[in-house]
């Protein structure tokens, strides 16, 4: 049976209502990938329509709208939903941002070029998943892309044995990273190849690992970055 509701309520409780973690810049490596496979449309003047999921404080969003795209987001938090809005209007940007649960998305098949997870569908359960990447794969257009960010079982919060485990390779975490932050997946190279994106084809994939010199927690983060097109009749 479908699910209803995956959102982990923790990020408006814990995270975003304590005005924490609404990030105002965009993701470094999001912006190379997008000028990489996007930059000459761009510059031609080709309106792109992206859609984020969870777009927290809205600083990949503006980035896009910046850019001319025909922007959408969906964020399960209220204030994070609020401080985006904010934010565009301060910089006399537009979007169309809804407050929801990404696990059903209200929009129409084949109807974004570009959908972006920088982080975010993480934060849901295995089975969650496959559902949310299926709405995913529902709203890209036939050469639709999908670049999503996902930390990998190397990520250094995991391999500390300080999470609860709620499901295979998902934990709870009340110290370090990702406490507070509920609900989190990591995920095998495998899996997502073979599982998650089996209905897209991959057209780059990079693990990328950063080991921190000075602190404690040597492998400070590691995390899959993946671009791929959605593969239909029409591709
Ligand atoms: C790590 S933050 C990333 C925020 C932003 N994408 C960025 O790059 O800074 C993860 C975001 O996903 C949102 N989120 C996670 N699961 C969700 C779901 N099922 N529906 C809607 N939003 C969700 C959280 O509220 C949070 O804003």
């Amino acid at each position: 049976m479908k699910r209803l509701k995956s959102f982990d309520n923790s990020w408006e409780e814990n995270i975003y209502s304590k005005g924490n973690q609404l990030n105002r810049y965009p993701y470094t490596d999001l912006i190379s990938y997008v000028y990489r496979l996007y930059g000459e449309e761009l510059k031609s003047g080709k309106v792109l329509r992206v859609l984020e999921l969870g777009f927290g404080g809205g600083n990949n969003i503006l980035f896009f709208a910046q850019e001319g795209c025909e922007t959408y987001g969906i964020e399960g938090s209220s204030s994070a939903h609020a401080f985006a809005v904010q934010q565009l209007k301060e910089k006399n940007l537009k979007a169309e941002l809804v407050t929801g649960d990404f696990i059903k998305l209200p929009y129409s098949d084949d109807f974004f070029d570009l959908v972006i997870d920088r982080e975010a569908v993480y934060c849901n359960v295995p089975d969650a998943i496959r559902e949310i990447i299926k709405e995913i794969h529902r709203v890209l257009k036939p050469v639709g892309r999908f670049i999503t960010f996902m930390y990998s079982l190397e990520h250094g919060s995991r391999l500390s044995d300080n999470g609860k485990l709620i499901d295979t390779d998902t934990y709870i975490f009340d110290q370090g990273k990702f406490s507070g932050a509920g609900i989190t997946h990591f995920f095998s190279k495998e899996e997502i190849q073979n599982d998650y994106l089996k209905d897209f084809e991959i057209e780059f994939m990079r693990h990328l690992r950063v080991d921190s010199l000075v602190t404690e927690q040597r492998n400070e983060y590691a995390e899959y970055h993946t671009c791929a097109r959605k593969k239909s009749k029409k591709y």
